[in-house]
């Protein structure tokens, strides 16, 4: 049998570079203050994907759609034969075919709405423009992304099953092999690069690998920037920094409804067992600021998701809300105690903007 050169190079570095990306993805995904990791990493995957697109077009023999089976009865054949196939494959057979196919398309549909959902929720990146009309369905769309990506996670099991069936139901460890060297042993014909092809190739993976480094390096590029605004408090209303500063974090108006505040407001005297008292003109002052800036005049992620967490319960303190609750389940309560931390209350210790009136995920401390 003949030796056929099946996968050219770039076929197989985007095939290292796609499962290294989508893993690197995944990791970055494990931990909220990775978030513009795993973004980056999410773009270049988008770059990727148009690259295997276009080259699913004009790219080599066996890597082309046109060369793939894709077609049902073909499928059915293969399936029903699966034990002892009746043919075999050089490029893609008919299921790996409709795998690859599939996932393709939902890796694209998973970039998407990743990108939206970082615009739309977190108000960054290319498409925070879409962020103040949409942000109360915001969740929507971290859901979407999510379906994408474990649709993707059920094709690439599927895909790996497919490989593993080559090599130990049908003893052919051609299949897994060829991944790295690109060859097969069969009857077919070699493919072959044109110059043209090579370019096409060093411009997608190159330009891959430059986004990557691109949004890892530029500190607040258009593809990770944000555009929550920060907050001088100071400047804005010193009383409040000081009268509201001084015992604890500055905690932004932006992170509770009127009711609340107004509530807390109404009852200084006793505030979690301290006199925070003040005279009636710094007082109207808070208070006004308060409200005027509470989390109703906010499309803060933070913000929607405390008031929808709050409802209608009378409630003074975050840290009380389900949401909160939620959000910090998986922190050890031996860390809220710690000498550096020492209450739950203490939201500076972790989040380094808190007191510039955002929670980016970008900010969270490591702990
Ligand atoms: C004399 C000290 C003091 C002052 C002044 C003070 N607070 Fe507090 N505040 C506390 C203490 C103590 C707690 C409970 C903190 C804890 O649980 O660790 C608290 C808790 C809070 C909480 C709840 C935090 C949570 O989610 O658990 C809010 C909201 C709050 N304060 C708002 C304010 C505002 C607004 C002002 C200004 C009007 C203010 N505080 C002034 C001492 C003070
Ligand atoms: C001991 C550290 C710690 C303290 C104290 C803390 N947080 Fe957090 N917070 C975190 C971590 C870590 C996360 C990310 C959790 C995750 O990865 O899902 C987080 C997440 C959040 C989020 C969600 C952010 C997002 O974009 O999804 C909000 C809102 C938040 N914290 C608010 C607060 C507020 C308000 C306080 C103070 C009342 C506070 N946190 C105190 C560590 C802390």
């Amino acid at each position: 049998m003949k030796r056929v050169y099946v996968w050219t190079l770039p076929t197989r570095v985007f095939h290292g570079l796609f499962v290294a990306l989508i893993l690197g993805a995944w990791i970055a995904s494990l931990e909220d203050r990775w978030l513009s990791l795993h973004v980056a990493i999410g773009s270049a995957v988008g770059v990727l994907v148009v690259f295997r697109i276009v080259w699913g077009i004009i790219g080599p023999k066996y890597s082309r759609f046109s060369d793939l089976a894709l077609r049902t009865d073909a499928l059915k054949e293969y399936l029903l034969n699966l034990l002892s196939p009746t043919r075999r494959y050089a490029g893609h057979n008919p299921a790996a075919s409709f795998v690859m196919v599939a996932m393709l398309v939902t890796v694209v549909f998973a970039v998407i709405s990743g990108m939206l959902a970082y615009g739309i929720t977190e108000n960054r990146g290319v498409l925070a423009f879409l962020h103040t009309g949409l942000s109360h369905n915001m969740e929507w769309f971290e859901e979407i992304h999510e379906f994408f990506v474990n649709l993707l996670w059920i094709l690439i099991a599927a895909h790996v099953g497919g490989v593993l069936v080559d090599r130990f139901l049908h003893k052919d460890d051609r299949t897994l092999n060829s991944i790295i060297d690109g060859h097969k042993n069969m009857e077919g014909e070699s493919a072959l690069l044109s110059w043209s092809q090579k370019i096409v190739a060093l411009i997608g993976i190159g330009g891959t690998i430059a986004v990557l480094i691109y949004t890892l390096s530029v500190p607040n590029n258009p593809l990770i920037a944000g555009y929550n605004q920060k907050i001088d408090y100071k400047q804005e209303n010193p009383v409040f920094v000081n009268e509201c500063g001084s015992c604890h974090t500055l905690y932004p108006p932006t992170l509770l409804p009127k009711e609340s505040w107004s509530k807390l407001m109404g009852n200084l005297s006793n505030h979690f067992g301290d006199d925070a008292s003040l005279d009636s003109a710094d007082h109207q002052t808070v208070l006004d600021y308060l409200i005027k800036h509470s989390a109703q005049s906010s499309s803060q992620e933070m913000s929607l998701k405390m008031m929808q967490s709050i409802e209608n319960r009378d409630m003074i303190a975050m840290t009380q809300t389900p949401f909160w609750k939620k959000r910090h389940k998986n922190i050890p309560d031996d860390v809220f105690k710690s000498a550096h931390v020492k209450s739950r209350a203490n939201c500076k210790a972790c989040h380094g903007d808190v007191e510039q009136g955002t929670i980016e995920d970008n900010a969270i401390k490591a702990l």
